[in-house]
């Protein structure tokens, strides 16, 4: 397993100035990294497939793909797909995330995509134009499971925390993007010397033994995933596929920390960074990256690798990265 992506991941640290759009390249590769520890062999030879020959079969490659082609025209479409802002939603006083299928957006681009790869799997692709669109399927769901996770990708206020200002020490940032990168970045700064390894090791280390309700991020509630899609007919046999739960669980850490005591004035990076990073917040934001990383592997296996077990179901016989 490679984990020796450090120097690509400094490189992209230094791009993120540019991206204010999704958890920031760093973010992105971090889900990417913790979801092919959890690829079956058979999943990861399929993905090595599927993607471009230059990516080697890395998740964490392809990443951040969906936010580089963002602005061209011909992706327009996939704009809406980078978020979902729930109706009513009024953080932090009030939550929601009831989910009714309107057209594009986040949950329903996880959905789409999913369905779209699971079509192909079951006919595969005969020209290249279609092996293109699966091959583009595959990096957008990378993307997308990554922003399900990222609270202010699923919260209406203030168009996700974009126009809600901040201060970071001296500098002055917004909400939204302090969470798609400032407090990811200071994280593996202050706690890891800025290595994105030792931050990918620990998480891992974290979802293995800390995370008590780890086993149960893959489980899905039928009763809170119940609206009628154009792809339902496809996606309800993926047991562990729930976006709209997903997006639920994230819009609910809206009302309990992100927009809690929210300020223009106030300093975002010291006890607000405390109560959302390290122990005291039982490693919220790693939490996040891992849920992700961890579904996005779930779901890659039930399509590609069938008889596989969901990752972390049976914890402490759950492989090790080490030992695949
Ligand atoms: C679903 O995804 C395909 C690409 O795989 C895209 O062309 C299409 O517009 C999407 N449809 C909706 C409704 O999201
Ligand atoms: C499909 O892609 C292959 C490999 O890139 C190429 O050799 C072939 O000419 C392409 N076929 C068509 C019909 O474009
Ligand atoms: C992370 O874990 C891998 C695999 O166990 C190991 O090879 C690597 O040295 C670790 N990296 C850091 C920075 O701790």
């Amino acid at each position: 397993m490679r984990l020796s992506a450090s120097i690509a991941v400094v490189a992209l640290i230094a791009l993120n100035a540019n991206t204010a759009q999704a958890w920031g390249a760093l973010g992105h590769t971090l889900t990417g990294q913790i979801a092919q520890q959890f690829l079956t062999p058979t999943t990861a030879s399929k993905v090595g497939q599927i993607l471009p020959a230059a990516d080697d079969g890395l998740l964490s490659d392809v990443a951040s793909w969906a936010d580089k082609i963002r602005f061209l025209a011909s992706f327009k479409w996939a704009t809406p797909m980078h978020f979902f802002n729930p109706v009513g939603d009024d953080p932090p006083d009030h939550c929601t995330a009831g989910y009714v299928y309107a057209g594009q957006d986040n949950v329903n681009a996880v959905l789409n995509m999913t369905a779209t790869l699971k079509e192909y799997e079951a006919k595969a692709p005969k020209t290249n134009a279609s092996a293109t669109v699966r091959q583009q399927a595959l990096m957008f769901f990378v993307h997308f499971m990554g922003d399900i996770h990222q609270p202010l990708h699923d919260s209406s206020r203030l168009r996700g925390g974009n126009d809600a200002p901040i201060k970071w020490g001296k500098a002055k940032n917004n909400l939204h993007s302090m969470w798609d990168t400032l407090l990811i970045e200071k994280d593996v700064t202050d706690r890891f010397g800025g290595d994105p390894d030792a931050y990918l090791n620990d998480t891992l280390n974290l979802a293995h033994t800390y995370w008590t309700d780890a086993p149960t991020w893959t489980d899905c509630d039928p009763a809170q995933n119940t609206a009628t899609t154009p792809w339902s007919a496809t996606t309800d046999s993926v047991k562990t596929l729930c976006p709209i739960q997903w997006a639920a669980d994230t819009n609910a850490l809206d009302c309990s920390v992100v927009w809690v005591d929210y300020s223009p004035t106030r300093d975002y990076s010291t006890d607000y960074f405390q109560s959302v990073t390290g122990p005291s917040s039982s490693y919220l934001l790693q939490k996040q990256l891992a849920k992700s990383g961890v579904r996005m592997a779930a779901v890659l296996n039930e399509i590609y690798d069938p008889s596989a077990k969901p990752p972390l179901t049976k914890r402490g016989l759950a492989r090790l990265p080490s030992e695949h």
